[in-house]
């Protein structure tokens, strides 16, 4: 019998591409190994910053590289947040996030979900009642309920966050799947 976890993305051990990762560290090493080995620059090692800024498309001083995404939330949570303040995330969440959000006392006001993202009217009615620190969305595969937000939906929820200038927060370890 196989175990399903449903709060953590764990990948199958089956699909690590251990021969390719093997091949891509040596050639890593070989090309960059002093500065890979040596202590590097807070923001991460400049030519990955450069090549995830290409990918995305913005420019390379809009990049940072942390250990994991639990480092950049809180990193996110000490500059953004004080005790007391509102964040609103989906409800479900990825239960890290709320533990990470709870530890810096921030409250977070979760919006249900459809089938396609967001309950908007419900996420309107939050905007409107909190005043949050940011909204924090798991776009794609969303931890854990698995849906997947619609392009019209994202469309408006940037647009709100536009109007009210707040902070949108987007975690998508399952965009590449
Ligand atoms: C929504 C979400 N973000 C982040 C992570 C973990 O990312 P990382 O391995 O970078 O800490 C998970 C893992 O389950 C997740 O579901």
């Amino acid at each position: 019998m196989k175990t399903i976890l449903f709060n953590r993305g764990v990948p199958a051990t089956e699909s690590f591409g251990i021969g390719e990762v093997t091949e891509a560290a040596q050639a890593a090493l070989r090309a960059h190994g002093s500065a890979l080995l040596q202590y590097g620059p807070s923001l991460g090692f400049a030519p990955l910053r450069e090549w995830l800024a290409a990918h995305h498309g913005v420019g390379v001083e809009q990049v940072i590289v942390g250990n994991g995404s639990l480092q950049l939330l809180e990193f996110l949570c000490l500059t953004q947040v004080r005790s007391g303040d509102v964040v609103v995330t989906e409800s479900p969440t990825y239960d890290r996030t709320l533990t990470l959000l709870r530890r810096h006392g921030a409250r977070a006001v979760g919006v249900a979900l459809d089938d396609d993202g967001p309950d908007l009217a419900r996420l309107e009615a939050v905007l409107a009642a909190e005043r949050p620190r940011f909204l924090y969305l798991i776009p794609d595969f969303q931890n854990p309920s698995g849906t997947t937000c619609s392009a019209e939906k994202r469309r408006r929820i940037v647009a709100l966050t536009e109007r009210d200038n707040l902070l949108l927060v987007e975690d998508a370890p399952y965009r590449p799947l």
